[in-house]
């Protein structure tokens, strides 16, 4: 049995005052079932000031992104070590608002992959199709090559997870159905399989794309669904306790 991951991916917002989100989010776990990991990647900003608000609750910190080297002449950039510094234990990479926005390459987010586990920390592994590659029935194509160049031969015997985010899906309202879902998940599945043997069955395989309370119930009750990653309805405590409680139950 795969724990499952309930991770919120805050994007480009968050003040100090969001704090106190961390802190309901925190309150409310204790209140829930410990049967499944909880997560929140708010922006580099809030990573050292949230991970110390969670600091007593089962609420962990992440990043949505870092660099591929530990230091150096990269101005603006922020790399795993300080992520992890600054008391992070999870890294996003391969969002597809970073493959659009800042034309991350597979083979980046592989080196960001080798970063995140030079550092200590769990990288979780976007892939996703946009809308004209599902139409034209390459969606698979696209999930088994964005799997294929972003995770790293390095990656065998460590703990990762892969999300798959189709792209239409974020932030769009637009969910992907059930069946949509399972096909892509059993896939995904099988591919880890085949390259990672024994292992497989160890790697969380989380949904996202418009998760929100009243949608996550059957969404994480499809096979090989292990969790979601919930943009939108991650800003809000008790939306996201929602989603969590469904994961659980
Ligand atoms: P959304 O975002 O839940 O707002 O669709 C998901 C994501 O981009 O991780």
């Amino acid at each position: 049995m795969i724990r499952p991951l309930i991770a919120g991916n805050w994007k480009m917002n968050g003040l100090e005052a969001w704090l106190e989100v961390i802190e309901a989010i925190g309150d409310g776990l204790n209140k829930q079932p410990d049967a499944a990991d909880c997560l929140i990647c708010p922006p580099f900003t809030m990573i050292a000031a949230a991970a110390k608000a969670a600091d007593k609750t089962r609420l962990n910190i992440g990043a949505q992104d870092c660099h591929t080297v530990a230091n150096g002449a990269h101005t603006g950039d922020i790399s795993a070590e300080m992520i992890a510094d600054a008391g992070g234990k999870y890294v996003i990479v391969g969002h597809s608002e970073r493959r659009a926005d800042h034309g991350e390459s597979d083979a980046t987010i592989a080196a960001k992959v080798e970063a995140a586990f030079r550092a200590g920390l769990t990288p979780i592994i976007c892939v996703g199709e946009t809308l004209s590659e599902r139409e034209s029935g390459e969606t698979i194509a696209v999930i088994s090559s964005q799997l294929a160049g972003s995770i790293p031969a390095s990656a065998f015997g460590q703990h990762f997870v892969v999300a798959y985010e189709p792209v239409w899906a974020i932030g769009t309202g637009k969910v992907a159905s059930v069946e949509q879902v399972e096909e892509v998940h059993d896939k995904i599945r099988e591919i880890l399989g085949e390259r990672f043997p024994g292992q497989a069955n160890e790697t969380p395989i989380l949904y996202g794309g418009s998760m929100k309370p009243s949608n996550a119930p059957e969404l994480l009750a499809v096979g090989n669904v292990n969790g979601g990653l919930i943009g939108g309805a991650s800003l809000k405590a008790d939306d996201f306790l929602s989603i969590y409680a469904a994961s659980v139950s």
